[in-house]
């Protein structure tokens, strides 16, 4: 499978954040990345529903939301609501999982589970089956424009050898300091989607960084 790119509008400029959605509509990417934080889990506040719906009402490829919020169980439904496609939530922020993908699911969108850079992946073993895609952070949740963890390889690595056993379909997705010169090792490693947001937008060129980013050499 060609992997996906999925360009994180925390990046974008939210002056002109019209401009940004459509831009990516008219990309090769294949998602849009949109950051939910709440200030409590991780130490940043970014943006909720209503910003959603308006992305919601331009963006022409589906939202893969990354909830980095402390009982996300509470905000299932409002998210899809809102016009989430893709649903990701933390491993560290569900005490009862399993029940939190089932929900996800539920309401029709497709689940993702997320790990922090310090979590070793084996931890996803028994819910492994029951996603549809793995958030492997790259970065410490939290903030854009962070420097790209170098063990994140080998975790992809190992987890790759886990979705091979135990859900094939499974998608690995990577967040956080990803950039046009490490996607190549990313993917070559196992990364089906790979996130990128001060890449793309504070390029001088974010059409062409996306191609590059979707065009790998
Ligand atoms: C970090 C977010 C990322 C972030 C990536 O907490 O989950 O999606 O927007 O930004 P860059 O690509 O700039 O590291
Ligand atoms: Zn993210």
């Amino acid at each position: 499978m060609q992997h996906l790119v999925a360009p994180s509008l925390l990046a974008a400029n939210f002056l002109r954040l019209e401009n940004d959605v459509l831009m990516v509509n008219e990309s090769h990417a294949d998602l849009f990345h949109v950051d939910v934080m709440d200030g409590h889990f991780v130490p940043n506040i970014s943006f909720g529903f209503s910003i959603i719906k308006q992305i919601k009402s331009i963006a022409r490829k589906p939202l893969d939301v990354h909830l980095m919020i402390s009982n996300p169980d509470q905000y299932l439904n409002d998210f899809k609501e809102a016009g989430a496609d893709w649903l990701s939530v933390h491993y560290e922020t569900c005490p009862h999982l399993h029940r939190s993908i089932q929900q996800i699911k539920a309401l029709g969108m497709k689940a993702g589970v997320v790990i922090n850079p310090h979590n070793n992946v084996e931890l996803l073993q028994g819910i492994l089956p029951f996603v549809d895609y793995v958030l492997l952070m790259s970065v410490n949740p939290g903030f854009g424009g962070q420097g790209f963890i170098e063990s994140t390889y080998s975790r992809i690595r190992t987890l790759k050898q886990m979705k091979e056993a135990l859900n094939p379909d499974l998608l690995i997705e990577v967040d956080g300091g990803v950039d046009t010169v490490n996607a190549t090792k990313l993917v070559k490693e196992g990364a089906d989607i790979i996130v990128a947001g001060s890449a793309v937008f504070q390029s001088e060129n974010p059409l062409d960084t996306i191609k590059r980013l979707k065009y790998l050499t």
